[in-house]
């Protein structure tokens, strides 16, 4: 295969973890991100292409000899950026890693995910879904549960679409907030009302053509805004890879009950998946059951399972686009790969951009540590960085284990500083000895 352009889209710390993993493949001739971050540009090429803008999308397509187009984040997966594309003369050509509107349901309704793992026997919380119509059935359904309580806006909310209460009033006010005043807009108009599962969380990945998959590294996110996994739920403070507890049992468990059975409910069902699936899983006592579906990589997952692959992510992704891949475990660095997630003071509620980041230059290049950009962009005169969202820096250390990986990433944070810094000082302690 000769080397290719690529066009990448997004904007944070998983684009900037594809940016520097796509770069490094002998096959990848230029590299194009769009609008990619101060990180990526170290990477490859920052451009300013609105993928909305379909025709401009076509222009740089063509000018920029683009063979294949890999889409980070979840919204234009699940606004139909693939089926445009395949229904546009001067798009239709391009390898497309993402799917379709109809594969991106997985995560874009959180009811047609629960209804699909119905129909396919995958494991998954028991669960009911309201409308305005069947609010009060709704309240009746909540009132036979026992709490904590599980609501689920349908459709996108940003992250924060599910609330988790412990008493029933509460839970019977939020439902009718979510469905009657819209409290989540259009993403509540369909509310999931579930049963809470007890257990440990954790992040399966595969890379599939929508025959075939490829199982990548699994990792531990940590969501929480507060040390010992308290407070607010965030994008994710801290990844690690491998997971201690993914024994080769559970990993089989997991591959036979829910990677197979929805890879094999997709092709059933006629729905066409090029791209990657994010399994959100969590080990209960009984069995491992699916939380969530995403229809791309995690953040900041990918930052610490992308440096740990020892294919070449090019190859894998056109194998993946011209359905060649066949049923495998992707080949893995030893060792562990830990990520922390450097935040803006404030974050996930309000907070500052803008604030200079100092120490971004003192890391030594032989280090085991990358920073990754997440909410960054270069300061008003062009000489420095400065802070630009919640999620600033996602730090990302190898080691022989968790504990060395963990190791050198605080220390490579401990030179880094901006106004209102904050970040987790205990990613993956429950899972080191
Ligand atoms: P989701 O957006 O579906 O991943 O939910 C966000 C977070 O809420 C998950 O990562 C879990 O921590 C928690 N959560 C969601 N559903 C459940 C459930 N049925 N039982 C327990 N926790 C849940
Ligand atoms: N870290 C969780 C996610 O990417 O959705």
């Amino acid at each position: 295969m000769n080397a290719i352009n690529i066009l990448l889209l997004g904007s944070g710390g998983r684009e900037h973890a594809f940016a520097r993993v796509l770069n490094q493949s002998p096959l990848c001739n230029q590299l194009f991100i769009a609008p990619g971050n101060p990180g990526t540009a170290l990477e490859g090429i920052n451009v300013e292409v609105d993928w909305q803008d379909t025709e401009a999308l076509a222009r740089f397509a063509a000018e920029s000899e683009i063979s294949l187009v890999v889409v980070g984040p979840e919204d234009p997966l699940v606004h139909g950026l693939r089926d445009v594309c395949a229904a546009h003369p001067g798009l239709n050509h391009l390898a497309f890693i993402g799917p379709g509107a109809s594969g991106a349901r997985l995560e874009g309704s959180k009811d047609f995910s629960k209804e699909f793992m119905g129909r396919h026997g995958i494991p998954t919380a028991a669960h009911q879904t309201f409308t305005p119509e069947s609010v009060d059935a709704g309240c009746a359904f909540l009132a036979t549960l026992s709490p904590p309580y599980v609501l689920k806006a349908d459709g996108l909310a940003a992250g924060k679409g599910v609330l988790i209460l412990s008493s029933l009033e509460e839970a019977q006010t939020e439902l009718r907030a979510m469905l009657l005043e819209a409290k989540f807009g259009e993403a509540s108009a369909k509310v999931v009302v579930e049963e809470f599962l007890d257990g440990i969380e954790f992040s399966v990945f595969a890379l599939t053509d929508g025959e075939h998959y490829v199982l990548l590294p699994e990792a531990k996110d940590y969501k929480r805004i507060g040390e010992g996994d308290t407070g607010l739920n965030t994008g994710g403070m801290g990844a690690v890879s491998p997971v201690p507890f993914c024994t080769p049992e559970i990993m089989e468990e997991v591959r036979s009950r829910i990677v197979e059975p929805t890879v094999n409910g997709l092709r059933a069902e006629g729905i066409p998946y090029v791209g990657f699936l994010f399994f959100g899983l969590i080990r209960c006592a009984d069995a491992v059951k699916v939380i969530e579906y995403n229809c791309r990589m995690g953040d900041p997952e990918t930052e610490a399972v992308l440096p740990r692959l020892n294919e070449d992510l090019v190859a894998l992704l056109m194998d993946a686009a011209n359905h060649r891949l066949t049923n495998r475990k992707a080949e893995v660095s030893p060792g562990a790969q830990c990520v922390v997630v450097s935040v803006a003071g404030g974050y996930p509620e309000a907070y500052g951009k803008g604030d200079p980041i100092s120490g971004l230059n003192d890391l030594d290049p032989n280090d085991p540590t990358v920073v990754f950009h997440a909410g960054t962009k270069k300061s008003g005169d062009g000489t420095g960085v400065v802070t630009n969202g919640g999620r600033v820096l996602a730090v990302s250390s190898k080691g022989k284990n968790a504990s060395e990986a963990l190791a050198a990433t605080y220390e490579a944070l401990s030179k880094i500083h901006y106004p209102g810094q904050y970040y987790r000082r205990d990613i993956g302690n429950d899972l080191v000895s």
